[in-house]
């Protein structure tokens, strides 16, 4: 299997693939975190060798797609989980900054799962997973970029899982929340305190990398071959977080003052 970025969400993912009997290629642009993950990984007894590059490159991804082929003899599963984002005000993001995350993110995507395809299609039942998020269901502060880039995301998945269903491809999708110890954390919520995690999101915390991994498992297993062009939202709900209209604790006192006082309408007993 190939997987990108070696650190985060990424190697949250390739962890859990690799302590199921999965065989990695791990693709990233910075060899220093591409070694550190490797060594850590191979402690861990998982077999995993690592291609420095860019997902924006055709010829770096067939490259990654080959080293896959020659080590492991095969490339069954590819894993998109490469992105780049930055928090910036539309009105302050110049057109490359916003080219620049749909570049990583969409094309980023599509050209390494274009390259993988030949492989994936003689796997005879081939996975793919692309990581999206939940940002662009409603709307997001900041971020006209990566809901752009993750909306394109979630229509390749459905396409190339219409497409490609025909050769065996199951072609799914990871919307993940708020992920401890992750890039996209570190970067996009920097003043997000835990008692805002602990309102924002109905299970109460943030999420963990491991959880992601768990989730492409079930998505790579047996147990999810009829699931396809679908995309899993994986955040303890809190895509679907709103404001209280009331304060919990006084929910049942005010509704039943409105129905005393609706009930005595006109002084008759109703
Ligand atoms: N706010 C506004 N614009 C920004 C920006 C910011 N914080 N950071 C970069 N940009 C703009 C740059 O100004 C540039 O546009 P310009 O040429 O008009 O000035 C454009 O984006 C490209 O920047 P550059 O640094 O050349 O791109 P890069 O390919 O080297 O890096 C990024 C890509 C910017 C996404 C970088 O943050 C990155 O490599 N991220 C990978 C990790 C990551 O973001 N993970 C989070 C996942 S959620």
């Amino acid at each position: 299997m190939l997987t990108f970025t070696a650190s985060g969400i990424g190697l949250g993912i390739a962890r859990r693939l690799g302590q199921h009997g999965a065989s990695l290629v791990l693709l990233g642009r910075r060899e220093e975190f591409l070694k550190t993950a490797q060594a850590a990984l191979r402690k861990e007894g998982i077999k995993v060798e690592y291609f420095a590059g860019d997902v924006r490159s055709e010829e770096n991804a067939k490259a990654a797609v080959q080293l896959a082929i020659d080590k492991f003899g095969k490339l069954d599963t590819l894993i998109n989980s490469a992105a780049g984002n930055f928090l910036s005000l539309a009105e302050d993001l110049s057109v490359n900054g916003f080219k620049t995350v749909i570049e990583i993110d969409l094309i980023g995507t599509y050209n390494v799962t274009k390259q993988a395809f030949p492989a994936l299609k003689a796997s005879g039942n081939g996975v793919v997973i692309n990581i999206s998020a939940t940002l662009h269901y409603t709307t997001t502060w900041y971020q006209t970029h990566a809901c752009a880039a993750k909306a394109g995301i979630d229509s390749l998945t459905r396409q190339l899982a219409l497409e490609w269903g025909t050769y065996g491809i199951r072609v799914n999708g990871i919307a993940p929340g708020p992920i401890a110890d992750t890039p996209g954390m570190t970067k996009l919520a920097p003043e997000a305190m835990e008692a805002e995690i602990k309102t924002r999101v109905p299970l109460g915390r943030s999420g963990k990398t491991e959880e992601i991994g768990d989730t492409a498992v079930f998505l790579c297993s047996n147990g999810a071959s009829y699931i396809s062009g679908h995309t899993i939202v994986v955040d303890g709900a809190s895509w679907l977080y709103t404001l209280p209209t009331a304060p919990r604790e006084r929910v049942a006192e005010l509704s039943r003052k409105v129905e005393k006082k609706s009930r005595s309408v006109g002084g008759a007993k109703l």
